[in-house]
């Protein structure tokens, strides 16, 4: 269960991005997806006055339906070519800024608009930090429906624990991504090199992308109870 000590420092990780995003006057913004991001939407919604002239693409509908709310205008991302800054949320990062990503499903068009964008900010609480990446986390896998069987298979031989996401505990079948993609779980062995297990991974036919993020980290802001770090 998330507590309210956690809370506060999702806010203000959140609300920190939010004073970077208003400095520096960005128009056209990419918005990932989860808790944290919608805390970031909330506070920009507050601050930022009139709306006119700035854009911005979401990485999932959740966050789409969130921002036409608070009053943005909506863009999808395959009517851009890039965007000028990208700010999400993350499920564990590790010392050199690599991270899991897909807690929400949404890792894919994340990851998609974190490699279009000229800048990315991640905001995280403190809880996210971690020694070795997958130590809490499996590593979420999105693979087209129709390879999903031989994908698992695959992943089975290669003695990897992989599971299917499912929702409600199974009673409402697997969980598909705004991309109609199924996500598999996979348990990340102790001694693997993450890098190369997701390139091996994202190499098998039908898989579209894992959750592992490398390279992409331009800001990260750990939020705290009562700070920052940068
Ligand atoms: C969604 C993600 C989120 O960024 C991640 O799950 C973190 O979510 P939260 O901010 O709710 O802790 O990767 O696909």
């Amino acid at each position: 269960m998330i507590g309210v000590e956690t809370e506060v420092a999702k806010r203000n990780a959140a609300y920190r991005a939010v004073d970077i995003v208003l400095e520096r006057g960005y128009k056209l913004i990419g918005v990932g997806t989860g808790s944290t991001v919608e805390k970031f939407i909330e506070e920009l919604s507050k601050r930022l006055g009139a709306r006119e002239g700035v854009l911005f693409v979401p990485s999932s509908i959740s966050t789409a339906l969130l921002l036409r709310r608070e009053g943005f205008r909506v863009l999808d991302a395959s009517t851009v070519d890039f965007v000028e800054v990208y700010v999400d949320g993350a499920d564990e990062v590790s010392e050199d800024g690599s991270m899991i990503k897909g807690g929400g499903a949404a890792m894919t068009l994340e990851k998609i608009l974190a490699y279009s964008s000229l800048f990315n900010v991640f905001i995280v609480d403190y809880t996210k930090k971690v020694k070795r990446l997958g130590e809490r986390h499996p590593l979420p896998v999105e693979v087209v429906p129709q390879a999903l069987n031989i994908v698992l298979r695959k992943l089975k031989s290669m003695g990897l624990e992989a599971d299917v996401r499912v929702s409600g505990r199974g009673k409402y079948g697997p969980v598909v991504s705004d991309l109609g993609g199924v996500i598999v779980d996979v348990r990340v062995p102790e001694k693997a090199d993450l890098n190369e297990l997701s390139e091996t991974i994202e190499s098998i036919p039908g898989v579209v992308s894992t959750g592992f993020f490398k390279g992409f980290t331009d800001l990260l802001i750990v939020g705290y109870s009562d700070r920052v770090e940068e």
